[in-house]
């Protein structure tokens, strides 16, 4: 019976190393920001307001999943510090070529998580409810950088066409890798 009673509860485990892959992942995005307005200062100066309130975000979301893993008592991610350094050379690289450069980044980063945050919450719904609550916490701030990037793309976009699948393989790639470690 004691074993029965020591199992842990069906979907935590998931719930584990989701929270962890999105604290890892949201570190990276705080860094990707940090690239982005350093490269923006230069060369696309009026995106650094919004940049800034994007990062103010994302050090928020990095927060919610830190919390959320030292409740469960576990370690950041293996793969926390390369998201932080990958982060920072992709919005530096993608910065120092300009405003669309900058949107069409954001938007396949952007693309990636939401699909995947909303897979998170379907399989996790009903079975780690902490997990769904700081999921569903940073949601609407994640459209929100979505939509607002779309809006500095120009129709017919090079830069979207060339980053987009590089961004948006780059960005599965970290949260595969990042589920595994
Ligand atoms: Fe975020
Ligand atoms: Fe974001």
């Amino acid at each position: 019976m004691m074993e029965t009673i020591a199992q842990p509860v069906a979907g935590n485990e998931l719930g584990d190393r989701i929270v962890k892959v999105n604290h890892a992942g949201e570190h990276g995005a705080v860094c990707i920001y940090s690239g982005q307005i350093f490269a923006a200062r230069l060369i696309a100066p009026r995106l650094v307001n919004e940049l800034t309130e994007f990062r103010c975000h994302e050090l928020r979301h990095r927060a919610v999943f830190w919390a959320e893993l030292q409740r469960r008592g576990k370690p950041r991610c293996h793969s926390y510090l390369l998201c932080g350094f990958g982060g920072y050379a992709l919005g530096l690289i993608t910065g120092l070529f300009g405003a669309g450069a900058i949107a069409a980044t954001t938007v396949a980063v952007e693309q990636v998580v939401l699909r995947h945050l909303g897979q998170q919450l379907c399989v996790l719904r009903g079975n780690d409810p902490a997990a769904v609550s700081a999921i569903s916490s940073i949601v609407s701030e994640e459209r929100e950088h979505h939509a607002r990037s779309s809006v500095h793309i120009k129709a017919g976009s090079v830069w979207a066409k060339l980053l987009t699948p590089v961004v948006s393989a780059s960005t599965e790639a970290v949260i595969w890798l990042g589920m595994r470690l």
